[in-house]
């Protein structure tokens, strides 16, 4: 963080000192008699003050304590920095496009094709990861960091494996720590379920698990998901009908089933983003009924399938995560 006057009218600075901040720098405010500016470090979990004249540390105060495990903490912090070893040029983190872990709402052109922003939650349970499921484990990530955009030296020591199949699990503690804190992100229960299912999302939930739609065929289980960890060539992928309208696709037709619970938080949807609502992906973007059959719906179906979709998740899926797993939903 830079200590700057603006030396006049056209917006001149003049730079009086860089500041060394701390862990997750989020929140600055001035002192009331402008003499300081106070530093809230969200993963020193404390607030530091320096001098407005130059830039020296007046003080720090503990504001809380940590309630993260040493390898959590760790991970975290790696996540939401962009210092090295992470990047090189020190402007994009992970969670500059997963705030908080959700996702950003943006649809990043990929040199495997467009790819909108996946959420983190429910991650340990939803693996194999990205829409193509090219990934088997969050330790993969680290080619994430090696990458274009972030161009870190990374947290693997040596060369990274090309092969995505072959584990890199067990081989860097900070390595582990990211991929432990990054699965550890739970669902919360929907907004739209406070009071349970609404009469309309509860026909929404008849017309889902109907034979007719075909829906649960591939959204099934707690997960709303068919998608299972299996070698690459076994992998359970789907064409929905998706994958013909970008022509930097190098990847599709064929898609891993996401889940849908949390999907009332995550649009746009669709690996490419184009359908911007729910309604959208059942009925613009399912033109030839490849996706589920939705052309037979009338609007009011349609709308109620919508608020089942929206409700997801309305409760704590069965059966309960094993001991030392994370809860998959938590209360809002
Ligand atoms: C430029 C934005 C961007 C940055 C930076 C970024 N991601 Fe992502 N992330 C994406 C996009 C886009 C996808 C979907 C890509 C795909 O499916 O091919 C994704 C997908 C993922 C997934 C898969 C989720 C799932 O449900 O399958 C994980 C895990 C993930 N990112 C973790 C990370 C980590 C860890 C970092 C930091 C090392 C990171 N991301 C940095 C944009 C980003
Ligand atoms: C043949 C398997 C299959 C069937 C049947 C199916 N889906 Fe899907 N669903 C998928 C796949 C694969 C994707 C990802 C496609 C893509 O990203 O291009 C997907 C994506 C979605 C998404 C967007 C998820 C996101 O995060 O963007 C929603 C919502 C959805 N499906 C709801 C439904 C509903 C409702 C039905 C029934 C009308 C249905 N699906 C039927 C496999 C299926």
């Amino acid at each position: 963080m830079y200590l700057l006057n603006i030396t006049d009218n056209h917006g001149e600075l003049d730079f009086k000192a860089a500041l060394q901040l701390g862990n997750n720098p989020r929140a600055v405010r001035c002192s009331p008699d402008g003499s300081a500016v106070l530093v809230c470090n969200a993963l020193d979990f404390n607030v530091v003050a320096f001098s407005l004249q130059d830039g020296r540390e007046l003080g720090r105060v503990a504001v809380t304590k940590c309630p993260l495990d040493e390898s959590l903490l760790l991970g975290k912090k790696l996540f939401y920095t962009a210092l090295p070893p992470m990047t090189s040029r020190g402007w994009i983190s992970c969670s500059s496009c997963h705030p908080d872990g959700d996702a950003d709402g943006r649809t990043w052109q990929q040199p495997e094709g467009l790819r909108n922003t996946q959420p983190m939650n429910g991650l340990a349970s939803t693996h194999p990861l990205h829409w193509s499921a090219d990934r088997d484990e969050v330790h993969d990530f680290e080619h994430t960091i090696r990458g274009k955009l972030m161009q870190g030296r990374g947290l693997l020591q040596g060369t990274l494996p090309e092969a995505l199949a072959e584990p890199i699990a067990g081989r860097s503690t900070a390595l582990d720590a990211l991929a432990a804190y990054t699965n550890s992100h739970s669902f919360t229960l929907s907004p739209y379920a406070k009071q349970g299912l609404t009469e309309a999302a509860k026909r929404g939930q008849l017309i889902f698990h109907s034979e007719k739609t075909g829906c649960a065929t591939c959204h099934t289980g707690p997960l709303y998901s068919d998608s299972q960890p299996a070698p690459p060539d076994q992998l359970r992928l789907h064409n929905v009908g998706t994958g013909n309208d970008d022509p930097s696709e190098l990847m599709g037709p064929r898609y891993d089933t996401p889940t849908l619970l949390g999907i009332y938080r995550s649009a746009p949807y669709l690996h490419h983003g184009h359908a911007a609502t729910l309604h959208d992906v059942l009925t613009t973007a399912n033109p030839k009924d490849q996706h589920g059959k939705t052309s037979q719906l009338t609007p009011s179906e349609i709308n109620d399938l919508v608020e089942f979709l929206k409700a997801l998740p309305f409760e704590q899926p069965e059966p309960a995560p094993a001991d030392g797993q994370p809860d998959l939903v938590t209360p809002p």
